[in-house]
């Protein structure tokens, strides 16, 4: 194809990324599981304890059963609340919002949450604009009511009908893969996940300067850069790991979560703010106290 490594990396950061080749059509469900149960592991809960699973995905296995309850079931779960979340790119700060709601309605006690995204199917592989943007991960976190004053503070939710035609991938037809105008989307970003960040902390009395890490979507270096400008937030404040996954949508932030976590970038009472754009348009941000 006409690019290059060096056109690549000057306009979006990207050294590397993940394809499964000649993936299955079980892919998002077998790759939501084995974060699933990597999160379950960790936390060292038994499976059967989760009464909620939901799964961000813009890759599906099927349109229906859900890629949740097949999740489900790989970890065998029974019973219980399970359903997929369409909301492309900010599938997993919108599915942070509604597991916060479900646990403090009391309708779920513990929620599983996961982004699961198997892009390398979905795209147009002619298409230099997006066919060397995206990757293929899955992240998952689990949720549980806390008594102290930890967890989700804030959850600000946005979609702009206006952009649809802008970034969508069809159900139906000859062409389904992903298409994207790229600079529009571009422009959305730069704009929308500094004001989603910035109504999240309104909503709660709190300013940029009370946050110790920003968590943004990974698209492009560049906006990650800009979003961060745009809040006055210092690079060591704002994790970047675009450079190894390129844009694996629903999964970046819970990637960029762990990695950020596991290299002790998140100490106890940090704030943490995460935010999201994506097709629809769809956006969001999350403020959490860790
Ligand atoms: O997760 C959902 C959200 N998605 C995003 O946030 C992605 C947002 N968009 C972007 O990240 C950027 O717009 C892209 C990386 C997709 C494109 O970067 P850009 O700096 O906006 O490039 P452009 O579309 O303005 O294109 C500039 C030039 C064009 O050539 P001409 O017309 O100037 O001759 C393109 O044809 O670069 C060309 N081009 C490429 N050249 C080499 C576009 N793609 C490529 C490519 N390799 N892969």
């Amino acid at each position: 194809m006409d690019t290059s490594d060096e056109w690549i990396t000057q306009r979006t950061g990207i050294k590397e990324r993940r394809i499964w080749e000649n993936a299955p059509d079980d892919a998002a469900s077998e790759l939501g599981f084995l974060a699933a149960k990597n999160a379950i592991e960790k936390v060292q809960i038994l499976a059967s304890s989760i009464d909620t699973v939901i799964c961000a995905t813009f890759t599906p296995d099927n349109f229906f059963p859900s890629t949740a309850a097949l999740i489900a079931g790989k970890l065998g779960i029974k019973g219980g609340f399970a359903f997929d979340l369409s909301a492309a790119c900010a599938g997993f700060t919108f599915g942070l919002s509604i597991a916060d709601s479900l646990i403090r309605s009391g309708q779920s006690k513990r929620v599983l949450l996961v982004g699961s995204e198997v892009v390398s199917r979905s795209l147009d592989w002619n298409d230099r604009g997006t066919c060397i943007l995206f990757g293929d991960g899955a992240g998952a976190v689990i949720l549980e009511a806390s008594d102290d004053d930890k967890g989700i503070l804030s959850c600000v939710n946005y979609t702009d009908p206006n952009g649809a035609q802008s970034l969508y991938l069809r159900s139906w037809g000859e062409k389904r893969f992903l298409v994207m105008e790229g600079q529009k989307i571009y422009k959305y970003a730069c704009k929308l996940m500094p004001e989603m960040v910035e109504q999240a902390l309104a909503k709660i009395n709190m300013g940029v300067a009370d946050i110790d890490l920003l968590i943004p979507h990974q698209a492009n270096a560049r906006i990650i850069e800009s979003v961060g400008e745009r809040l006055g937030l210092g690079a060591e404040k704002v994790v970047v790991n675009v450079q190894k996954y390129g844009n694996t949508s629903s999964a970046t932030i819970p990637l960029a979560l762990e990695e950020a976590w596991d290299g002790k970038r998140i100490k106890d009472g940090d704030i943490v703010a995460m935010t999201s754009l994506g097709g629809g348009i769809t956006a969001g941000a999350i403020i959490m106290r860790f």
